[in-house]
């Protein structure tokens, strides 16, 4: 007689939403990646107990049309992949169509949507993936998810639940990594009542990374921008003397997806040798962009690895982003030395400058004065500088660029010493705190509020 039965449809679903619901965490990762997929300008996410009782994500992205709704929540379901040949060429963070489902399977769902082309929005609840109502509301275009008692109908995978601290930290850290990925998206988050996060979602990846790690991380980067061929590496990386006994602090981020990568993590670590002692690790906030078709993200169902189809040219182009990096951080370190003492001179006589007509030996010292001397004919008064301000700094040229002619400067040490001039970290406001974004219907925080 045969042993071998087909599972039925609910015993195959629970195993199945195992593998991509781990841990709140793991239900966090894919509710933001779905706002990130539907085009939120702002997320919010509030956690109760880590995240074992309580979990909701709210959105201003594009919200699910009303017919789409109960779909959504089928296994395999998804408006981002339609043909084979779509999955060489995955450009959204989700695709598999499977998060809602497993999600729905393991806990009791709440879902309030509005699509952006319909007046009426929908509250939808399902319970361990059986429909409880649904029912028309009143409420702003975008999406918002409450989770509730994950893992209530499989107590054997409740207990595999750590402390609610733990919980909570890792749904945390996913928070901090998908808000350095998307800087562009104001994330708020509230843990327990309390707000914990908020970022500006103004684009600048610093300050997306002075929200999550604080000002004192922030302070000790150096700027990282390169590409070679159709491979572009952007991003921050520690100064050596900043190294950590671990490598907690590294974070990658391929196309805009947080990811574990060995090929970037050696690039780093062996662009890094000779700079920093034998146990001890560089940080990073790095950005690699590679043509979507040159990856494979569907390594497995939580999304977090991805496989390259030449590893060697992202190994190369993260190595000589790094290099190239350190390299002129390092005659930065003199720059700046000799800005200060230039700076201090002019400062006391405007007319004379010791360094106008050095020999070459000196177009280092040179260089400096022409910054020293763009600060002080600069029309931004110091306390107007916005260290965000970087990128504009870098492409104001017009009246710098005289400067730079009139003093035989070195342009690229110079163009080079204003992407990274110092950043007055200081004078960061600490975004807005008291408006936590909030896409909520008045029915929707009502309800939340009788938790
Ligand atoms: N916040 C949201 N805003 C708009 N549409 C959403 C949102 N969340 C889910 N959807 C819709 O529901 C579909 C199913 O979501 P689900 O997360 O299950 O699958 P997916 O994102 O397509 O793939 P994956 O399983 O890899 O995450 C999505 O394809 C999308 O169309
Ligand atoms: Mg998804």
């Amino acid at each position: 007689m045969g042993v071998i039965n087909v599972l039925d449809k609910h015993v195959a679903e629970l195993i199945a939403a195992g593998e991509v619901v781990e841990r709140p965490a793991s239900v966090i990762k894919e509710l933001i990646e779905n706002s990130i997929d539907a085009g939120a300008k702002n997320i919010t996410v509030e956690i109760k107990n880590g995240g074992t009782t309580f979990m909701r994500v709210a959105d201003d992205g594009c919200g699910i049309w009303k017919d789409d709704i109960k779909v959504a929540f089928l296994r395999h379901a998804t408006s981002k992949v339609k043909l084979e040949s779509d999955l060489d060429c995955i450009s959204t963070l989700g695709f598999r169509g499977e998060a809602l489902a497993s999600i729905c399977a393991v806990s009791r769902l709440q879902l309030i949507t509005r699509n952006k082309n319909e007046d009426i929005g929908t509250c939808y609840e399902i319970n361990g993936g059986e429909e409880v109502s649904f029912d028309d509301a009143g409420c702003p275009i975008g999406t918002t998810f409450v989770i509730r008692d994950l893992f209530y109908n499989i107590p054997a995978r409740a207990k595999f639940l750590k402390k609610d601290v733990s919980e909570g930290n890792a749904v945390s850290n996913i928070i901090d990594k998908t808000a350095l990925s998307h800087p562009e998206i104001a994330f708020t988050y509230i843990r327990d009542g309390k707000q914990v996060l908020k970022t500006f979602g103004d684009g600048k990846l610093l300050s997306a990374i002075y929200s999550v790690f604080g000002r004192d991380f922030a302070n000790g980067l150096i700027p990282v921008e390169y590409q070679l061929d159709a491979i572009k590496v952007y991003g921050y990386v520690s100064k050596p003397q900043n190294s950590r006994p671990n490598r907690n602090m590294q974070n990658f981020f391929i196309n805009g997806r947080y990811v574990k990568t060995r090929t970037a993590m050696a690039a780093v670590e062996e662009a890094f040798k000779g700079s920093v002692m034998v146990g001890k690790y560089p940080s990073c906030v790095l950005n690699i962009e590679v043509p979507f078709e040159m990856i494979d993200v569907n390594v497995h169902p939580a999304k977090i690895e991805v496989r390259f189809i030449n590893e060697r040219p992202v190994f190369d182009t993260v190595y000589h982003a790094i290099k190239s990096s350190l390299l002129k951080n390092d005659s930065r370190k003199n720059a700046n030395f000799k800005t200060d003492t230039v700076f201090n001179e002019i400062k006391d006589s405007r007319k004379f400058n010791p360094f106008r007509n050095a020999p070459a030996i000196f177009n280092k010292s040179t260089a400096n004065t022409a910054d020293a001397q763009k600060q002080e004919y600069s029309p931004k008064s110091k306390n107007e500088f916005n260290p965000f301000d970087e990128i504009n700094y870098v492409s104001s040229p017009k009246k710098e660029e005289k400067i730079i002619t009139q003093i035989n400067d070195d342009n690229n040490l110079l163009s080079e010493k204003r992407k990274t001039s110092k950043i007055n970290i200081d004078s960061l406001k600490i975004a807005d705190s008291d408006k936590p974004f909030d896409i909520y219907s008045k029915e929707a925080i009502n309800n939340s509020y009788r938790e």
